[in-house]
């Protein structure tokens, strides 16, 4: 569905140009969920931008559908890390999720406007503008414009990062049972270690200078998942253990400060 083959990344730094991503190998099938982990800077939003056609590589090959990435792609839909900018200030809420699908008839536009607002729990919010809304809730007029695109593909970065546990767990669960209805393929960037495990069917961590793809592991846990049930797995106990160590954390090592 999407992929890159070798990919490499070279963006202009301090003192000349710096190699971000070199050798990336990346391959997600239709429908399926992939994370990308990778400690700050190592260039998770980049690899997401080259693959949403928002950026261009330096080298390799990057495709969907079998086709050459030229600019986005047809019913590739990114969600970015910061939500501050992406809604527009002067529109409603309402008119802010329809901004991807204004080309629809009105009756089709509002039905699927008022089905993502349902989704990420903001039907009551739809009148008021966005600068009026906490951060959290901005994140999920965002997330509801993307859904209303009714992506085949969803870039999403860091997403739920600025989110209180509560509404983080819900959404995440939003998205995994929207993402099994629909079929969608997700890449989804986070830091979020038991998030990606949670998530997931695969999850890459990007390491290295220039970065590429350290670990894959495939994440075998039965679906639905569940936050409690899925979380007391031995196997999902496992896989976050070796997913922390591949980012580098001793066992038993505590964050100090
Ligand atoms: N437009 C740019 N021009 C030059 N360098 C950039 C640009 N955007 C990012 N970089 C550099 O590329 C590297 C990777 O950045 P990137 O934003 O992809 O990291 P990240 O993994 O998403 O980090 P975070 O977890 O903090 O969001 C960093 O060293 C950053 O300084
Ligand atoms: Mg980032």
């Amino acid at each position: 569905m999407i992929s890159c083959d070798d990919l490499s990344v070279t963006l202009p730094g301090a003192n000349g140009p710096v190699n971000i991503l070199s050798g990336v190998h990346l391959r997600v099938a239709k429908g399926e969920f992939v994370s990308v982990l990778g400690t700050s800077g190592s260039g998770k939003t980049t690899l997401l931008r080259v693959l949403g056609g928002l950026q261009s590589a330096t080298g390799g090959r990057i495709t969907c559908d079998g086709v050459d990435i030229a600019g986005p792609p047809d019913g590739v839909v990114t969600v970015f890390q910061d939500y501050a900018h992406s809604l527009l200030p002067w529109r409603t809420v309402r008119r802010n999720v329809a901004l991807g699908i204004e080309k629809l008839d009105k009756t089709e536009r509002d039905s699927r406007v008022d089905e993502a607002l349902a989704m990420v729990g903001l039907s009551e919010r739809d009148g008021e503008y966005p600068w009026r809304l906490s951060g959290g809730m901005q994140q999920r007029v965002q997330i509801a414009r993307a859904l209303a695109m009714r992506p085949r593909v969803l870039l999403m970065d860091e997403p739920f990062g600025a989110l209180d546990a509560m509404t983080k767990a819900s959404l995440q669960d939003q998205l995994q049972q929207v993402a099994e209805l629909t079929g969608t393929t997700v890449v989804f960037v986070t830091h979020d270690v038991e998030e990606a495990v949670y998530l997931s069917d695969r999850l890459v961590v990007l390491s290295g200078s220039p970065a590429n793809i350290g670990l894959s592991l495939d994440v075998p846990l039965p679906r639905p998942r569940d936050q409690i049930a899925t979380k007391e797995r031995a196997d999902y106990l496992e896989l976050r253990h070796e997913v922390y160590a591949a980012l580098g954390h001793k066992v038993g090592e505590r964050a100090s400060g």
